[in-house]
């Protein structure tokens, strides 16, 4: 029981450390808070001090999520490393080390489903990286993409008949979804930011 609340907080506090933060105040002594759509994460990051920085912190984050959720299988604990996952999630959404105000989850859940749901995650990346290359809008491409995994996931469990991570990863979809309510209302009035990527050249 130890070992699991251990595995559990060690997740909770990895998820917590905020790397758009830290990248941000350190390299470039600026809270990204203040810039952009103030979310502490990877886009924002790209968004307002560009490439280097936002591959860091995309690192960072996607790492985390992946790293807590190796931790159980590492120790041959007896939880699913989902969980360990997820509560990196947590730590990313609601950081203990940035006042309980974080990211919106999108990289480091890709971590945790690349860890323990492969198939889950190359679904979502797929869905993702065509979103972006139509709209270039970040924000919809991970809406897109936490909605074909609903389906995706529970497709997984009819044929598994294991419903562990589609039910996790449903509920977690869905408030990743609702996290970005503010970009669903930016979209619609067709004001959401779009990156750079895939851009038309002009002629
Ligand atoms: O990773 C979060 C992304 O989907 C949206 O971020 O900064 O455009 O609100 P942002």
């Amino acid at each position: 029981m130890i070992e699991i609340i251990g595995i559990l907080v060690l997740g909770y506090l990895l998820g917590s450390i905020p790397f758009a933060l830290l990248v941000g105040k350190w390299g470039h002594g600026m809270d990204i808070r203040q810039h952009g759509s103030g979310n502490l994460g990877t886009t924002n990051t790209f968004r307002v001090l560009g490439k280097k920085a936002g591959i860091i912190v995309l690192i960072g984050d996607f790492g985390k999520g992946a790293v807590a959720s190796l931790v159980p299988i590492l120790m041959g604990a007896n939880i699913h490393p989902l969980f360990a996952g997820l509560a990196a999630v947590i730590g990313h959404i609601y950081p203990i080390f940035a006042k309980f105000k974080g990211g919106k989850a999108v990289a480091t859940s890709g971590g945790m489903l690349l860890v323990t749901s492969p198939v889950l995650f190359i679904f979502l990346l797929v869905s993702f990286l065509t979103t972006l290359r139509l709209s270039r809008m970040v924000s919809l491409s991970s809406i897109v993409a936490a909605s074909v995994g609903i389906v995706v996931s529970i497709t997984i469990g009819f044929l598994t008949n294991d419903w562990i991570v589609p039910t996790f990863f449903t509920v977690l979809a869905l408030f990743v979804i609702f996290k970005h309510r503010e970009n669903i209302q930016r979209i619609r009035q067709g004001t959401e930011s779009k990156i750079p990527l895939f851009a038309k050249k002009p002629s």
